[in-house]
């Protein structure tokens, strides 16, 4: 990869022996890994392997039964959802998670939501530092619009635009919220060549732009290898390995697990 403005840092995030269980079913066992400032850390692993799990356990969805993590020096057990937005981890869904009758300034202004001091009340009356800020925070998101390159349908109700760019306006509403760190679950699923090219590019540019500590759920191996640092790998609920994308690729228990070699 090409030199980046900011080079990879201290530990942001700290996965310590994580377990969870629904009912019988082991999602994780024991995973431990971290996330380094600035860095794309990709966790890649077959079907069911626990990967969406891991991200809703560090963003507050999901509960460890067992473990910690550490975000940025503070340790828990558990965390909630806007606990962790609030702390700044944003994310994307597997699933789009959109208001699809929306247009797409809106949805992103969603994202922002945290950000604003002034109340829904308040800006429903439109009283005047309500509407000051709101103005500010309209303008931020048009400049995430400009960055996403769909400026051609900010006005457009999300549910009428190709998948690709639900996608990409997915990736607006997590930056709405100036994320110092963001979990992306598949970001590429569903796209086709040129759609993934344009992804991986905002991925990148976002990473190398705005210094965004990202880590991204793919089932791609080109697109893994071409833009993570790093790569954990889970399989059947536990690391089976870590590494850069070479060291990965190399490993015997992931190119069994990739092949579905039973043991
Ligand atoms: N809310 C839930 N209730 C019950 N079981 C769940 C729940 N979420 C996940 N699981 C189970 O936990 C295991 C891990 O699922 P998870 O969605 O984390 O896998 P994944 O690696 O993201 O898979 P995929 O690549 O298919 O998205 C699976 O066996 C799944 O069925
Ligand atoms: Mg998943």
């Amino acid at each position: 990869m090409s030199a980046r403005r900011r080079p990879i840092g201290d530990t942001l995030l700290v996965v310590d022996g994580v377990s969870l269980s629904f009912g019988g079913v082991k999602a994780l066992t024991d995973v431990s890994f971290d996330i380094r400032e600035h860095e794309i850390l990709a966790i890649i692993g077959p079907n069911g392997a626990g990967k969406s799990s891991m991200l809703n356990c560090i963003n507050g969805f999901y509960h460890p039964s067992a473990g910690a993590i550490t975000f940025r020096g503070v340790k828990r057990a558990q965390m909630r959802p806007h606990e962790a937005a609030m702390q700044g981890i944003a994310r994307t869904f597997q699933n789009i998670a959109l208001f699809k009758g929306m247009s797409t300034l809106d949805n992103i202004m969603t994202g922002r939501l945290l950000k604003m001091k002034v109340g829904l009340a308040g800006q429903a009356v439109h009283l005047g530092p309500a509407r000051a800020e709101e103005l500010a925070h309209r303008a931020f998101c048009e400049r995430i619009i400009d960055f996403l390159e769909i400026q051609a349908v900010r006005k457009t109700p999300v549910g009428r635009l190709p998948y690709g760019l639900q996608k990409r306006v997915e990736l607006g509403r997590a930056l709405a919220a100036e994320p110092t760190l963001l979990l992306l679950d598949e970001p590429m699923a569903g796209m086709n060549l040129e759609e993934k090219q344009d992804m991986c590019r905002f991925i990148l540019d976002v990473n190398d732009e705005f210094g965004t500590t990202i880590c991204l759920i793919e089932h791609d191996m080109g697109v893994v290898m071409d833009i993570s640092d790093r790569v954990v790998v889970l399989e059947y609920g536990r690391k089976i390995a870590e590494g850069t994308p070479d060291v990965v690729r190399a490993n015997q228990a992931v190119i069994d697990a990739y092949l579905g070699v039973a043991h």
